[in-house]
């Protein structure tokens, strides 16, 4: 009743509570549309300008403040400890089958059959399959829409409350839609992406403090994290895939017939479900899928370390029931593990494209993550000063996905028995020390106050850096000269034939049929392969330069912001900045490249053999024909190869994505298209052919 008095008597109150209202659910969605959905509808800055609007409207109002309004996420005080939650309903493990080939799905599925008294004859039993991710499990309770409580597993029975740093992770939603039940609890996996561990592990060298061991660890230091200021720092992410205390069907709940169809509402209901869950029939079934997975492991952007198998009736489950702290319904299915241990044989340093010398272990030979391993990054001297490892030592070797591997740190055990000291723990290193000199060019060896990389100042002089640098421009995603291999630009480079970029474009026949093992097909291919280069595009060309801090993502943004090279090569720092995704460190950067008159130098080079690539007009503002829709493309196109068709694509504002869901507007089919192409018919997804996606372009 005081509310409504004082609308009465203050209209413009009236007014701000709607804009908050509407302001909160708009951002709700848009969260959702952008963590969840990885498709956002508006621009960056168009969120932030909503989110900062909502923000002062809150500071207006400071008793509309809830838990669940958007601006919420982070902010919460550092905690002392964390309370103890007991879980309404406990909070279970699964079975391992730890046999990685396929006779642990058979065994799995024979012991089901037995348990359900199925012979020979009787129909295969559903099963979802799904991803075992390797995070770590969270309860995460709503009451009437609203996050309530997260709380981790703990020992099953009482796990911890982490509801402050749950909020600061963008896919889980805060409020949900008004259909949901009174209570729900959700349970899923929080992990890490291997590039946002990459990227923590980075930046926590850079400052000289400590690194993770891997996304899993990072992750659950994250949600153990008393302070929600250094966890919203973390990137973390979700995948929901089970339920805890639900309001019953009784009482007005919903009632599931299958685990599938659960997973699907939990969808439905803005919760992140990993695309890979399918309904799978049968053993034969389940060890297709375990094979599949293992292929496209190293393909997803986060660690697995196996894959779920659950029976999909949930009264089928009812009655398989539980064995102590397991349900019978369920097992995970292992695949070879991304940690292994072995022996450090020697340590080498490698010089990189930017100058900088890498500490790379050479290794006993392992397999781990699905292939043998050798060589192993150390990082920079400080991390091996760090972690203490010397020749001789055993360690565990890490290699996940298309990361580099690395060694994650000493064995303590038996195997590496500390030797006795007089003196304090010294935390040199004897046995491995950084050259002063760069291993291939001879040239002083430097280090920047407060860096923690070492640096060869050879620059194009060193042949290290010139290879690197010819690789790195020759590469798929910079200009692509097809058949530039690692092979040919050590020849190329060693021989002199070549020093700086522009002199590739120089290579004639003869001194490239001169070149040992090259037959003249191939020398013609390498020719034609320079000619076909020449015809690029601004984003690839400048990512293509190797300007310290510049990747695809921030080249793309710089081409489409300023339209021209001559506008980003005089642009200044401060203009630099003004570019989204630019900040400080890399407007130093790209302003300190084209300060150096040599790299102007080999701009203009370039320019003057011919490499070309069409203008834009300087603005933010070119028209997006595709913005807000996400393609997939599959099977092999007349005329755009697969990075041509992105590019064009993401130029108009489209995204192109790797698999085919309710979500993807258009599947762009050429000839051989797969399984791509019968999910967007099953799905009723548009297809399109090459030239239908060209008109759209237009
Ligand atoms: S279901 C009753 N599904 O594995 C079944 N768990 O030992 C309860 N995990 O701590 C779990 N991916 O953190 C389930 N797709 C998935 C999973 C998954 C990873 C983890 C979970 C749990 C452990 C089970």
């Amino acid at each position: 009743m005081a509310n409504l008095d004082l609308f009465a008597t203050n209209p413009d109150e009236a007014q701000d509570r709607s804009r908050l209202d509407a302001l909160r659910a708009q951002l709700h969605t848009l969260a959702h549309q952008y963590y969840v959905l990885d498709a956002p509808t508006v621009p960056d800055a168009e969120y932030d300008r909503l989110f900062r609007e909502l923000q002062a409207l809150e500071a207006a109002h400071p008793d509309w403040l809830t838990p669940d309004s958007p601006t919420q996420r982070v902010g919460g005080k550092p905690l002392d400890q964390f309370a103890s939650v007991r879980h309404a309903v406990p909070m279970l493990s699964i079975r391992t089958e730890t046999d990685t080939e396929s006779t642990g799905a058979e065994a799995f599925d024979a012991r089901v059959r037995k348990e359900l008294e199925l012979v020979e004859g009787d129909p295969a039993v559903e099963y979802v399959a799904e991803l075992k991710f390797d995070g770590l499990a969270i309860n995460l309770r709503y009451e009437s829409g609203v996050l309530l409580q997260a709380a981790t597993r703990g020992d099953g029975e009482n796990g911890e409350d982490v509801t402050q740093n749950i909020r600061t992770i963008g896919q889980i939603p805060l409020r949900l839609p008004a259909v949901v039940p009174q209570v729900l609890e959700v349970r899923g996996e929080v992990y890490m992406r291997r590039d946002d561990f990459e990227a923590l592990n980075e930046r926590q060298r850079e400052k000289g403090e400590k690194t993770f061991v891997n996304p899993r660890n990072a992750a659950a230091g994250a949600v153990r994290q008393l302070d929600p200021g250094i966890a919203a720092q973390r990137p973390l992410s979700f995948f929901a895939y089970g339920l805890g205390e639900v309001t019953p069907a009784e009482q007005g709940g919903p009632a599931f017939a299958t685990h599938y169809g659960m997973l699907q509402t939990l969808k439905s209901w803005g919760f992140p479900v990993a695309a890979q869950v399918e309904v799978a029939h049968g053993a034969s079934a389940l060890i297709a899928y375990h094979q599949r997975i293992a292929r496209e492991r190293d393909q997803l952007p986060y660690d697995i370390d196996g894959v779920v198998y659950k029976v999909n009736s949930l009264a089928l489950q009812r009655q398989l029931g539980f064995v102590t702290r397991e349900p019978r319904w369920a097992v995970a299915h292992k695949y070879p593990a991304q940690e292994e241990i072995t022996k450090v044989l020697g340590i080498d340093v490698q010089v990189g494209r930017t100058g900088k010398l890498t500490p790379v272990a050479r290794l006993e030979p392992v397999f781990v993550g699905g292939t043998t391993v050798s060589n192993a990054t150390l990082h920079n001297l400080f991390e091996v000063r760090k972690k203490e490892v010397r020749v001789g030592d055993s360690v565990i070797v890490r290699r996940a996905g298309d990361v580099i591997p690395e060694v994650v740190g000493k064995v303590q055990s038996v195997l590496n028995p500390e030797p006795f000291r007089h003196y304090p723990r010294s935390p040199y290193v004897p046995n491995f020390r950084m050259p002063t000199k760069c291993p291939i060019c001879g040239s002083d060896v430097v280090r920047e106050k407060g860096e923690a990389n070492h640096r060869c100042t050879g620059g194009l002089f060193c042949s290290a850096q010139r290879k690197q640098a010819i690789l790195h421009f020759a590469q798929r995603r910079a200009v692509e000269v097809e058949g530039l291999g690692e092979k040919l630009v050590d020849q190329l480079v060693e021989s002199n034939v070549v020093r700086t970029l522009p002199d590739l474009y120089k290579l004639g026949l003869t001194t490239l049929a001169a070149l040992e093992r090259m037959a003249d097909k191939s020398a013609q291919n390498i020719v034609d392969a320079l000619e076909k280069s020449k015809q690029t595009t601004l984003p690839r060309f400048l990512f293509g330069l190797g300007i310290r801090h510049v990747g695809e993502a921030t080249a793309k943004e710089l081409a489409r912001h300023f339209g021209s090279l001559d506008a980003i090569m005089d642009a200044s720092e401060e203009v630099l900045l003004q570019v989204s995704d630019v900040g400080p460190i890399v407007a130093k950067s790209i302003r300190t490249f084209f300060d150096q008159a040599h790299n102007r130098e080999v701009v203009e080079q370039l320019r003057a053999c011919g490499i070309h690539w069409e203008e834009g007009a300087p603005t933010s503002d070119t028209p997006k024909p595709l913005a807000g829709k996400t393609f997939v493309l599959t099977g092999t196109l007349p005329t755009l190869g697969r990075d041509a068709a992105k590019d064009l694509i993401e130029a108009a504002g489209g995204k192109v994505s790797g698999s085919v869901s309710k979500k993807t507007h258009f599947v762009v089919a050429g000839t051989e298209a797969g399984s791509k192409l019968d999910k967007a018919n099953e799905l009723g997804v548009t297809v399109l052919d090459e030239a239908a996606l060209l008109e759209m372009l237009k």
